[in-house]
């Protein structure tokens, strides 16, 4: 959990779940407004909605399962309709996202959906992307990615895990390196740099991917649309 309030983050996961309609296949993202959105999904599904999910991590597969949203995978859908998923970060409609290490798959079923809802509280909504950017990197190649990172301008850090000794492992088996870069003006140019180093798996820069914006307030939600 990061950010504002949580009120502000229901607000936001209940306003996408409420585009959710009958027969659809949604990409179901993760953090605590994604989750928001979830369990919003599961309250419509108890009510009789006919869905089918797509998790972006063990977490999200998890919630949906505990909220009783039947699940599906890729490999089994010939389309997403709509992918609903929070960001650590927000300016215009480029995000950074990875803040719970789940970007990878998340940038893969967020990028395949028809449409691609971001959920997010105030507190995520900057003028200029600034948040460092998660790398998620394969184990052998964290002194290359590190050195690579440095070369093209940026101060990486090995995530470090809080309840083990040692890194964060994701969900695929890797490492993540947190990229410090200042303010990100050329979101496209440093998208296409990080991807271009070997061993790196995915980075959370989500450029020209979200299609809406829904921003949770005190008293309701801003919605931005492309
Ligand atoms: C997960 O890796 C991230 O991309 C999340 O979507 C992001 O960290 C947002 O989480 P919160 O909604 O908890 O802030």
């Amino acid at each position: 959990t990061t950010g504002g309030s949580d009120d502000a983050k229901r607000r936001a996961g209940e306003s996408a779940a409420g585009l959710v309609l009958d027969g659809m296949v949604v990409g179901l993202g993760t953090g605590s407004t994604a989750a928001h959105a979830i369990r919003a999904l599961g309250r419509k599904v108890d009510a009789g909605l006919d869905v089918r999910g797509v998790p972006t991590s063990f977490a999200s597969r998890q919630l949906a399962r505990d909220a009783g949203i039947p699940l599906t995978t890729l490999d089994e859908v010939d389309a997403v309709d709509i992918a609903i998923d929070g960001a650590d970060q927000v300016a215009e409609f480029d995000l950074v996202k990875g803040g719970g290490a789940a970007h990878a798959r998340e940038k893969v079923v967020d990028a395949f959906a028809d449409r691609f809802v971001v959920v997010a509280d105030p507190s995520k909504v900057a003028e200029t992307l600034s948040h460092p950017v998660p790398v998620e990197l394969l184990p052998d190649a964290r002194s290359t990615v590190a050195a690579a990172v440095g070369d093209a301008g940026g101060a990486p850090t090995l995530r470090e895990a809080e309840c083990k000794d040692g890194p964060v492992v994701t969900d695929n088996g890797n490492f993540v390196l947190d990229c410090e870069f200042g303010d990100i003006t050329d979101t496209t140019a440093l998208s296409r740099t990080l991807s271009s180093i070997p061993g790196v798996v995915e980075h959370g820069l989500f450029v020209g991917l979200a299609d809406e914006i829904h921003v949770g307030t005190d008293d309701g939600v801003d919605v931005r649309t492309r």
